[in-house]
């Protein structure tokens, strides 16, 4: 079948690399001509170091090649996936189907990002998630992901599309909560690093983690999604992948920081999108929209915007106060 892809940053590239290999003909779409032609006259993206692109790709920055796609998988930074949405809308076929593999939440509406192309395009669109650097998987290293969606079908056309055998891709009918887990594990992810980077330990970086991902199900919960969907891949899956790799540019950032660099230094110095600090502003709005209480987030987003000091946000994290673990917790006495 044909595929756009319709972002060539290093996510973008490595997945329309997983398609090519599963015997489609990939179209991988640039948001500038400039972008397109480096690709086409390199065979090589920056993002990907030492991976050759497949001499029979397609590179383009032209929408109009969506309207002879069956598939088209939206993979721009999350800033950007309206408009990318919004131009690629007179031009798909009734029938493509539509996938996201982007990680956020908008900023000031609050939406998924399927909702966000659902809203540009009139089309239900399939969540591609979980733990997988792009870097991994271009180089075929055994992963997995899951394919969420409302509609088994689509979601099943997903899977068979994407799977292959370094790709293990799963279903999923709550696409809430693996959209949350995606966009929320890089914001929990920052806040590893700046443990690290402040020279914290492997305590504090579980802590943190276990304590993030109870927050992120107690907003999932209240958003409509299940609590079950947060103990899997796109939950506590791409949350240990991304806590713990230096892939993680999320993680990188958050060390720079924890090391004292201010933020702005901090993103300069990744040079690449660290969608954690636009997703702690949307979180932290999301969690005062539905009433949730989400520390970890809160002392996140007061890092990242009102240049709250790390060490004393942790400081007031620990003097919280006694609480028990579990909400609702069954005592025999
Ligand atoms: N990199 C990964 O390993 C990985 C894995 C899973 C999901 N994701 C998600 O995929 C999305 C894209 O990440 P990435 O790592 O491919 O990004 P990237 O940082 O590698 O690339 C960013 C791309 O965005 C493009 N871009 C910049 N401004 C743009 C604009 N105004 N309109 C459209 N495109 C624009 C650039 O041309 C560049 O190709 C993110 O949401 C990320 O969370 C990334």
């Amino acid at each position: 079948m044909k595929v756009l892809v319709a972002g060539s940053g290093g996510w973008g590239t490595a997945l329309a690399m997983v398609l090519h290999r599963n015997g489609n003909q990939v179209f991988l779409w640039s948001y500038c001509q400039e972008e397109s032609d480096h690709l086409k006259k390199t065979h090589r993206n920056p993002f990907l170091p030492g991976v050759d692109l497949p001499e029979e790709m397609i590179f383009t920055s032209h929408c109009e090649d969506a309207a002879e796609a069956d598939m088209v998988v939206f993979a721009s930074p999350s800033f950007a996936v309206r408009a990318t949405a919004k131009s690629f809308a007179p031009y798909l076929r009734e029938d493509a189907v539509i996938v996201c593999v982007t990680k956020g939440i908008e900023q000031g509406t609050g939406c998924r990002m399927t909702q966000v192309i659902g809203q540009e395009t009139g089309r239900t669109v399939v969540a591609l998630s979980g733990p997988s650097h792009a870097e991994e998987v271009s180089r075929q290293i055994p992963t997995g992901v899951v394919a969420a969606c409302e509609d088994k079908t689509l979601a099943e056309k997903v899977q068979k599309v994407f799977m292959n055998d370094t790709l293990r891709v799963y279903t999923c009918p709550d696409k809430i909560g693996v959209e949350l887990g995606a966009a929320h594990k890089n914001v929990i992810a920052l806040c590893a690093g700046v443990c690290d980077g402040m020279g914290y330990g492997d305590n504090t970086k579980a802590l943190l983690m276990t304590r993030g991902l109870a927050e992120l199900a107690r907003l999932g919960m209240a958003m409509g999604a299940k609590r079950e969907t947060f103990a899997g891949l796109a939950g506590v899956g791409d949350l240990i992948v991304t806590c713990t790799s230096m892939h993680s540019r999320n993680r990188r950032a958050g060390i720079l920081i924890g090391e004292g660099n201010s933020v702005k230094r901090a993103m300069d110095r990744v040079g690449a999108v660290v969608e954690g600090y636009y997703a702690a502003k949307s979180a932290w709005e999301l969690a005062q929209q539905n009433g949730v209480d989400m520390p970890i987030t809160r002392a996140a987003y007061e890092v990242l915007y009102e240049d709250r000091d790390p060490r004393e946000a942790i400081r007031s994290l620990m003097h919280r106060e006694q609480t028990s673990e579990v909400e609702d917790a069954a005592w025999a006495r």
